[in-house]
């Protein structure tokens, strides 16, 4: 059997002996001529592809296959299979005479030098629209067409186990380049075949000891999984999506609205040059129509950040916001609470908090995981989940146009998940949930988790994550005008006097220390209603703390001197017992 070259003659043609022949031929002419008149009008090609087959010609079809074929519901005429990383074509188990033609996919393998650093570096110059990607080279386009089902053997790199703190074995994320190649080679070749005809179906296929990439190939579209079998029927739009962006966080990711994003970008801007395409739509598509996105942030464990909550629901509705504003609140958050978050603006749905794995007990961030709640909101198709501790300055809503998972860097390879776009899927979900005890948190956190598990995502600019941070002693520490947010890292401004940042109150502390930034906070606050402003007083506690470390500069001397600055906060007379 050789598979490298698609298969011309029959098993029965193979089979047959020289003497046999004109008989045979003679019997096929004197049967297949009626039959020939009839197929010809009903059927271009008497050839078809179905389970039958298989019970014909008494092969075994592999398991894969058969639920392709079982779920598929017209025939297939002859079934074109791409082969993708074969080391060995003949053990496709693909023989089903002439009917399955398989087809071996070649292209350059990845360049050695390439690492996963190289894809997702810490820094990019972001006004180079290019970017720095290194090539990972591709299948030629137009080469393999007409294929109904792409099979990929796909490379599980033995995964690095660390021993987390608590002793207990972790793996930490796959971060391999040879299996992005083959994972994106097989997406292109999905997406090529399948997205300009009309109502084809192609099918990705993996033979995998590990979980193929989910980041590409979405849960919702896996029909079938068993053993090292992985089949599934892509959503040709949502897979095109994800191949249009840059192959890491080397370049910044496109925004790509799809048709949804599209049309309610347009309805709101109101032109009528629109593209004829759209024109169309626009007369079919209700003007009230508008995709489900949202804004959506958590609260656990206590109440600290509910001012910071309200702060940033009243910036995100200063910029005219179109998107829904979600809240989740564990139910740490208060009656009293909540009426004050709704009067912000955010929608409330209480959630059990979610217990993070590796946190020691009363660790900081020991309920952390509770975020990966947000993938629950199914009601919505896209998120943009944004932490409590950021103020928005200028509109974001062009940023929904970007796929799971887009969010600004952190450091090394990792992305900050203070922001990040996401689609919310419930299998998402079960998946986070159920890898949530081998996978390694490097900081215990969500953040940290999340990049264990989503190794491949896309970058968005600095600008939508300012991380209020600064290496250096001294300088202006200004927020630069361009940027959309401010991430108030350190010590947050409703946990402060307004008189000045108390970052400054402590030396460690410094780098998180801006006048500027606690100024833009403020002036959020001086615009809101008197009624949420109420709630960012200061607790009898937090009063003491913030005097301490004050003292504490004082004795110490330092240099920036703001602990000169008097306290006239009127916040400081008015203590609550708590929020
Ligand atoms: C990587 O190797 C290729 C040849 O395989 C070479 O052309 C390229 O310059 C190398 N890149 C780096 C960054 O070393
Ligand atoms: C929001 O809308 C109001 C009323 O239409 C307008 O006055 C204001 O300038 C808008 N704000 C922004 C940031 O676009
Ligand atoms: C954990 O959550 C707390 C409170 O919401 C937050 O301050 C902290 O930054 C989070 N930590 C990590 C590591 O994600
Ligand atoms: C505090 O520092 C200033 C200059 O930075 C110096 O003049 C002053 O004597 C210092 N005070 C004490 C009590 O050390």
């Amino acid at each position: 059997m050789a598979f490298t070259k698609p298969i011309q003659s029959t098993i029965s043609c193979n089979s047959t002996s020289s003497k046999q022949r004109p008989l045979i031929l003679f019997l096929i002419i004197l049967i297949s001529f009626p039959l020939l008149f009839l197929s010809s009008a009903f059927f271009p090609n008497p050839q078809i592809v179905d389970v039958s087959t298989y019970r014909r010609k008494k092969v075994k079809p592999p398991k894969w296959l058969r639920v392709i074929l079982e779920a598929h519901l017209t025939p297939y005429e002859t079934l074109r299979v791409g082969l993708v990383n074969f080391k060995d074509p003949k053990r496709s188990h693909l023989n089903l005479g002439g009917a399955v033609e398989p087809v071996t996919i070649d292209f350059e393998p990845v360049s050695s030098n390439i690492t996963w650093e190289k894809l997702f570096p810490e820094w990019i110059d972001e006004t180079n629209p290019e970017g720095w990607c290194p090539e990972i080279p591709m299948p030629q386009a137009g080469k393999f067409s007409r294929l109904d089902v792409v099979v990929a053997q796909l490379p599980c790199p033995e995964e690095k186990v660390e021993i987390d703190i608590n002793g207990n074995r972790r793996k930490a994320g796959m971060r391999d380049v040879d299996r992005l190649q083959i994972s994106l080679a097989t997406a292109h070749l999905v997406v090529e075949n399948g997205v300009d005809s009309q109502d084809k179906e192609v099918y990705a296929v993996f033979t995998a000891k590990c979980e193929p990439m989910f980041e590409l190939f979405r849960c919702e579209d896996l029909m079938w999984h068993k053993g090292d079998y992985w089949v599934y029927k892509p959503n040709l739009e949502k897979l095109r999506e994800m191949i249009s962006m840059p192959v890491g966080s080397c370049a910044l990711a496109h925004p790509y609205g799809g048709i949804s994003g599209t049309i309610s970008r347009q309805l709101q801007a109101s032109t009528n040059e629109l593209p004829q395409e759209l024109q169309l739509l626009r007369r079919t598509t209700p003007s009230t129509y508008t995709p489900r996105e949202a804004y959506v942030t958590v609260l656990h464990s206590s109440e600290d950040y509910v001012c910071g909550a309200i702060a940033l629901a009243q910036s995100i509705l200063q910029t005219n916001t179109t998107k829904d504003l979600i809240l989740l609140a564990d139910r740490t958050i208060s009656h009293h609470s909540v009426l004050g978050l709704q009067a912000a603006g955010w929608k409330i749905k209480r959630i059990q908090r979610i217990k993070s794995p590796n946190a020691k007990s009363d660790a900081y961030n020991k309920w952390n995981y509770s975020k990966l709640r947000i993938w629950q909101l199914i009601e919505y198709n896209k998120l943009m989940f944004i932490d409590s501790d950021f103020i928005v300055l200028h509109n974001i809503d062009h940023f929904f146009d970007y796929p799971q998972l887009s969010a600004a860097p952190n450091d090394k390879w990792l992305f900050n998940s203070g922001i990040m776009l996401l689609q919310p899927s419930k299998c998402f979900f079960d998946n986070l949930m159920s890898k949530r005890y081998a996978y390694k948190s490097y900081n215990g956190g969500d953040q940290g988790y999340l990049n264990e598990v989503i190794t491949w995502w896309h970058r968005l600019t600095l600008k939508l994550n300012f991380m209020k941070f600064f290496d250096k002693e001294g300088g202006a520490r200004l927020v630069p005008k361009d940027r959309y947010t401010v991430h108030f890292l350190g010590t947050k401004p409703w946990l402060c006097y307004r008189d000045y940042d108390c970052n400054w109150d402590r030396q460690d502390y410094h780098r998180f220390a801006s006048d500027d930034a606690h100024g833009k906070w403020w002036q959020v606050y001086d615009a809101m209603p008197k009624e949420l402003q109420n709630y960012c007083g200061m607790t009898i506690k937090q009063d003491r703390g913030v005097r301490n470390r004050k003292a504490r500069a004082q004795n110490a001397n330092l240099t920036d001197g703001h602990w000169k600055i008097e306290l006239k906060d009127p916040r400081q007379f008015n203590l609550v017992e708590s929020l």
